[in-house]
């Protein structure tokens, strides 16, 4: 199969990008590099031993996409190229709009253009906002509360929109934590633009930074602090490979939560990253941050059921496959 992967040069999109040279698809690339790396693309190469092909382009500028689409003609596009700081996006909405958001629908209508029939799309927890009710299902209200969240749900909509008119297959996944690395050690998330708490405790284990604040203690949980749903990065890999080779109806966007469906606490992470690298987190506690979600896990029935895939790593896993990499790699890609 002929496959698009904008985005692919990323953190998630790279190990994608792996996981479907090993399926011995063909694989077109386009990506920025604002925030990937060719060095992550040509480490993948070497994994698979195969080539893909690689476009530096931005999806703002719709020549770039337009131009990519034609030439290379892919069945399916995974749609990975968008901003993901909350942060980030609370101090530049515009940017966020803009890039997430109006880029989308570029994209649908560059795709529509050239008759590219199916998308798979990253969306993100952040759509669901703040909840009660534990764990989160597909059904759960949807009230994003960052800048993020919001782009995110709004793209979710751009595609379905263009689904229902154009009658495309879609298939949007709310991914919960993504953490880990490849298990050769060779890709990971890059330091440079994570404020993710994994990759954080990882570098200040190799002394990359001073210390890892801890945003409270004393939440109603087993250990007084937060909880996540960790997801390992090559189990997102593996779904979006599992639903590119699925025939899904058309018409209709299908939404998967990509989780593991078991919370891990703050503290937890810190204990088994110690366990892992033994060595010593500094680490202070801080005061809560306004807005975070106390607990966040989801159910991921809906994703095991359709695609038939599960999550085949657990966050002990996941810890030892991001320590091997930041040990091997503390500057992430050559810089
Ligand atoms: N990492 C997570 O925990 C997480 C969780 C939920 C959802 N997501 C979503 O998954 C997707 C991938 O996340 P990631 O962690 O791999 O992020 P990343 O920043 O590592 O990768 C994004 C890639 O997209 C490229 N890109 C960004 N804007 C672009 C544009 N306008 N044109 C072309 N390329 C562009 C960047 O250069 C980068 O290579 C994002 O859409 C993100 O919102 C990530």
């Amino acid at each position: 199969m002929n496959i698009f992967i904008t985005g692919g040069a990323g953190y998630i999109g790279s190990h994608t990008v792996l996981e479907a040279l090993r399926r011995n698809h063909r694989v077109f690339v386009f990506d920025s590099l604002e925030r990937g790396y060719r060095e992550a693309l040509d480490r993948v190469q070497t994994l698979a031993n195969r080539q893909i092909i690689f476009i530096q382009g931005d999806l703002r500028n719709r020549e770039d996409i337009a131009d990519a689409l034609k030439d290379t003609k892919p069945e399916i596009v995974i749609h990975f190229a968008a901003y993901k700081s909350v942060s980030e996006g609370e101090k530049e909405p515009e940017k966020y709009y803009r890039s997430n958001v109006e880029a989308t629908v570029i994209l649908m209508e560059e795709m529509i253009k050239q008759n590219i029939r199916k998308i798979i799309f990253s969306s993100s927890a952040a759509t669901y906002g703040i909840l009660d009710r534990m764990p989160i299902t597909e059904q759960s209200p949807t009230n994003p509360i960052s800048v993020y969240g919001k782009t995110k749900l709004e793209m979710e909509k751009v595609i379905n929109s263009f689904t229902k008119d154009y009658g495309l297959e879609a298939v949007a996944f709310r991914y919960f934590n993504a953490v880990g690395a490849d298990e050769s050690g060779e890709i990971g998330e890059d330091p440079r633009h994570t404020t993710n708490l994994i990759p954080l405790v990882m570098h200040t284990l190799v002394g990359k930074r001073e210390k890892v604040y801890l945003f409270g203690d004393k939440f109603d949980t087993a250990d007084g602090t937060q909880e996540r749903d960790y997801i390992h990065v090559s189990d997102l890999a593996t779904a979006h490979l599992d639903a590119a080779e699925k025939s899904f109806n058309r018409g209709e966007m299908m939404i998967l939560n990509l989780s593991t469906g078991q919370k891990t606490s703050c503290l937890e992470i810190f204990r088994l990253a110690q366990e892992i690298s033994g060595k010593t987190l500094n680490y202070e506690v801080v005061g809560p941050r306004q807005g975070d979600p106390v607990t966040l896990y989801a159910d991921n029935s809906k994703a095991k059921y359709i695609l038939g895939w599960k999550p085949r790593r657990d966050i002990k896993k996941s810890i030892q496959d991001q320590w091997r990499w930041t040990s091997k790699y503390p500057n992430g890609y050559s810089y």
